[in-house]
């Protein structure tokens, strides 16, 4: 090819690619801005949803990634047979968890899986009645949960209460301190977390101040058979010990008997007391294991 040709041919091969080039840099850069654009704004979003979950004011994030959910949702199935209502319920009582924390007065205590487990799947054992007692509430916000969740399941709460109420939470063995709330351990605070419980869970509850092994509690709290009790107070070895020996003489045929932080590495004697029970003349069976608390069913 002449050379003069062959020239004339690059020119015009280089001006196209130039071209080209050009109009590929502007695509990209207006991708830029709006990618950009799209993240500023993702930040912004993900930021005001953090501040509605984070630990701050709780101690506890309440941000469970899929992998955290997918196996609470197995551990629930395999204690009540049905993944599908474990998800549900998991999923619901989640969204509990982070509107009562937000609204109320105080926190929940323990970690989401934890709770929530407690709340899925106590429901869906079918309790054989609706009287619902809380050894140790600390803020009353996990009874609020519960009747809410029981209430979902066509089941209104008729809930008692045993806590001190001391002003803080008290715990043997263990040095008292400021919770991370700033909020006081109170019979009012109690209150006003169970009115978000909706119903008649707080126009109706019966607080019992004072600590389940005192005759006094006891008697007062004794006029039922519970469908449900969540032992939750005292959680030494010897605490629960006697919380279970009570447990068998209130507790309904059929009952349900949630033995919280059992299996937590922070509170051996909790497992151990259950053992200890269980191994005994009981009316009690364990029928599973949901994060860190046991179910047990009464004869
Ligand atoms: C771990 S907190 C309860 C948390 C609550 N159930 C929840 O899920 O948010 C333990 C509570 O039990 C109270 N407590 C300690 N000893 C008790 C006892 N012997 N009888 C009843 N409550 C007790 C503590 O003061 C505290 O308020």
């Amino acid at each position: 090819m002449p050379a003069p040709l062959r020239s004339r041919l690059v020119r015009r091969a280089q001006k196209a690619l130039t071209g080209d080039v050009r109009r590929e840099l502007t695509t990209l850069r207006g991708e830029l801005t709006a990618a950009q654009s799209e993240l500023k704004a993702m930040r912004r979003s993900s930021y005001a949803l953090k501040l509605l979950v984070d630990s701050t004011g709780r101690g506890i994030h309440r941000m469970p990634d899929a992998a955290q959910m997918n196996s609470l949702v197995a551990e629930i199935a395999a204690v009540v047979e049905n993944e599908a209502l474990a998800r549900r319920n998991a999923t619901v009582a989640y969204r509990n968890v982070v509107a009562l924390e937000a609204l109320g007065v105080g926190r929940l205590a323990g970690g989401t899986s934890n709770i929530c487990g407690k709340l899925a799947t106590v429901p869906l054992l079918k309790p054989p009645n609706a009287d619902i007692l809380e050894i140790g509430t600390l803020y009353g916000m996990f009874s609020a949960a519960l009747s809410r969740m029981m209430h979902r399941s066509g089941v209104e709460a008729r809930l008692t209460i045993v806590d001190p109420l001391a002003g803080s939470q008290l715990q043997p063995g263990t040095t008292e301190r400021a919770d991370v709330t700033g909020t006081p351990v109170r019979e009012d605070v109690v209150r006003a977390n169970l009115l978000l419980g909706g119903g008649r869970t707080g126009a109706e509850a019966r607080i019992v101040q004072g600590f389940s092994g005192d005759p006094d509690v006891r008697a007062q709290a004794a006029d039922r058979e519970y469908g449900v009790i969540i032992v939750d107070g005292d959680h030494s070895f010897e605490g629960v010990l006697a919380d279970l020996e009570w447990v068998e003489e209130i507790v309904a045929p059929g009952g349900i008997v949630v033995l919280d932080d059992c299996g937590d590495p922070n509170w051996a004697g909790v497992g151990e007391a259950m053992e200890k029970h269980l191994a005994g003349d009981t009316r009690l069976k364990k029928v599973g294991q949901v994060a860190t608390s046991a179910f047990l069913r009464a004869r």
